[in-house]
C-alpha cells in the first residue's frame, strides 16, 4: 500500500508540526560521515518548513537511555544541527511524564512563533516512548496539528514518535523517508539480473534474517567480514585468532550447501588488528592459530568484483574486512568501487548501513550510487520483511485526517506569522472551522 507522502503542494504556514528525524549520532569529536548524511537529508524538510512559516518541534532519540540520562541528552544537538544547517534551530526541554512538566510543554509549545524550529528533548527520556503509550501520544497529539515522519532509520521501532502519532494525527511520510522506500523497494520485486547481494559486518547471527531474504531473491550472495568466519569454522577451516561464535558456526552449518551464498576464497591476515600491522594475503588453509583474518584476499577480490561488474542490480550492506584500518580495508574500496562503476546506468547499486557509509565515502564515488541509505537496523529489516516496517505501515492508507483539538495558539490568537512569511489560507480555514 502506498505511503501518505507529504504533498509537495501543501502549505503548513502557521501550522504546529511535529518532525520526527533521525538524528542518534555520536557527537563527541566532530562530525563524522554517516552523521553528516543522516543530519543532511533532513534539511529539505526543515528549510521548507520554516519558509512556510509552520511552527515546527523536531522529534528525535538519542542512544538507548534508561530515563533522563545527561549524557544522551539532545540539548547539544540543537547547537550542532544549527551550525551545521545554518537553521536557527533552538532546544526545548520537553518532560511529558510529569504534569507540571506537561504543563510547562503547553506553555512552551504556544510561545513558539511561526517559522521556529525547535528541537525537543530525547523521545526517549519521555515514558511510554519505547511502548508507544496511549497517554503519551495523547500528550503529543494535543499539541500539534501534523506529523511528518522523515526518520526512515527509526522505522523498525513501533515507538511512540514513529507509530502513534502517525497513526494519532493527521501524518505524512516526509521526503527523506520517501527516498529511502523508493530507493530500496526495486530490490524487492523484481529486481534486474543478475542480481549481486554482498553483505559483511561483524556478526552473523544479527543479520541471517536479511541473508536469507536476499538469498531467496538474489543471484548470488557474498558473505564477507567476520560474517564469513562462521562459515569457515563450519567446515572446520583454520580461522587462528579471528572472532567466532557457537550460534553463528550453527546457523552457518545449514546454510553450507546453499549454492548462491559465496564466502572468501582467500583472505588477508594480520597478527593484531592495529594501524601499523603487517597484512599478508594468504590461501585459507595457510591460516595459522597466531592469525586474525582482517579482509578478503586478492583472488577473491578479484572473483568478486567480476560478478559484480557483470551485475545489473547490487545491493551492499557492511564492509569486508576491518575497514576502518586503511591497510585492511581494500577488499571494501574495491567493492565499493565496482559497484559505483556499474551503478546510475549498467546497474542499480544500493549501499547502507552504518559502517559501510564511511567506505563509500572513502571510494571518494559517493554520488556514483544511485543510493546509499542511512538505514542501519532499518534497511536490514526493510529488506528482510519485504518492506514491511510498523513506522511505515502507520504511514499507510487515508490514516487520521482529524485535526486533533488543542489550545488556542499564536496563529489562532492573533494570526501574528512574521511578516515575511506567507499565511497559508488552507490552515487557516481549518483553523477557522475548527474554532467554529
Ligand atoms: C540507528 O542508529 O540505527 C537508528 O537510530 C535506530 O537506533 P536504535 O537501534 O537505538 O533504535
Amino acid at each position: 500500500m502506498a505511503l501518505r507522502s507529504l504533498p509537495s503542494t501543501l502549505d503548513l504556514g502557521c501550522a504546529r508540526v511535529y518532525v520526527r528525524v533521525d538524528w542518534n549520532i555520536p557527537f563527541q569529536g566532530g562530525m563524522d560521515v554517516e552523521s553528516a548524511l543522516k543530519l543532511s537529508r533532513s534539511y529539505p524538510l526543515l528549510h521548507r518548513l520554516r519558509e512556510q512559516g509552520a511552527i515546527t518541534f523536531i522529534l528525535t532519540h538519542l542512544g538507548r537511555p534508561t530515563g533522563r540520562e545527561k549524557r544522551y541528552s539532545t540539548k547539544p544537538l540543537a547547537a550542532i544541527v544549527a551550525a551545521h544547517s545554518g537553521l536557527p534551530i533552538t532546544f526545548l526541554d520537553a518532560d511529558l511524564g510529569t504534569a507540571t512538566g506537561r504543563d510547562r510543554f503547553a506553555l512552551d509549545v504556544d510561545r513558539a512563533q511561526p517559522g521556529s524550529l525547535v528541537l525537543l528533548e530525547n523521545v526517549r527520556f519521555q515514558p511510554g516512548e519505547e511502548k508507544n503509550a496511549a497517554s503519551l501520544v495523547k500528550t503529543y497529539a494535543s499539541h500539534a496539528d501534523v506529523f511528518i515522519n522523515d526518520a526512515f532509520a527509526s522505522c523498525h521501532r513501533a515507538h511512540a514518535s514513529v507509530v502513534g502519532l502517525a497513526k494519532a494525527m493527521p501524518s505524512y511520510a516526509g521526503p527523506a523517508l520517501q527516498a529511502e522506500v523508493k530507493a530500496l523497494t526495486p530490490l524487492l520485486g523484481k529486481p534486474q539480473r543478475p542480481y549481486v547481494a554482498i553483505v559483511g559486518g561483524a556478526k552473523l547471527t544479527t543479520k541471517l534474517p536479511v541473508l536469507r531474504a536476499l538469498l531467496k531473491k538474489a543471484d548470488t550472495v557474498l558473505v564477507g567480514g567476520a560474517m564469513a568466519h562462521p562459515f569457515f569454522a563450519a567446515r572446520k577451516q583454520p580461522i587462528g585468532k579471528s572472532l567466532v561464535d557457537a550460534e553463528g558456526t550453527r546457523e552457518a552449518k545449514k546454510l553450507l550447501r546453499v549454492k548462491q551464498l559465496l564466502v572468501p576464497e582467500d583472505v588477508v591476515v594480520a597478527r593484531r588488528v592495529a594501524i601499523g600491522e603487517t597484512p599478508r594475503a594468504i590461501a585459507l588453509n595457510a591460516i595459522k592459530k597466531t592469525d586474525i583474518i582482517v579482509d578478503i584476499g586478492p583472488k577473491t577480490m578479484e572473483a568478486w568484483s567480476t560478478l559484480i561488474r557483470a551485475a545489473k542490480t547490487v545491493v551492499w550492506n557492511g564492509p569486508v574486512g576491518v575497514a576502518e584500518i586503511p591497510a585492511f580495508s581494500h577488499g571494501s574500496l574495491l567493492i565499493g568501487r565496482a559497484i559505483a562503476s556499474r551503478a546510475k546506468g549498467d546497474a542499480y547499486g544500493v549501499a547502507g548501513g552504518g559502517d559501510t557509509i564511511p567506505v563509500v565515502a572513502r571510494t571518494g564515488m559517493q554520488e556514483w550510487f544511485d543510493f546509499v541509505s542511512t538505514g542501519g537496523g532499518a534497511m536490514l529489516e526493510f529488506l528482510a520483511g519485504n518492506g514491511k516496517l510498523p513506522g511505515l505501515a502507520a504511514l499507510e492508507g487515508v490514516g487520521n485526517r482529524r485535526m486533533p483539538a488543542r489550545p488556542p495558539s499564536t496563529p489562532e490568537q492573533g494570526m501574528s506569522c512574521a511578516p515575511d512569511l506567507p499565511v497559508s489560507p488552507s490552515v487557516l480555514k481549518r483553523f477557522k472551522k475548527r474554532r467554529a
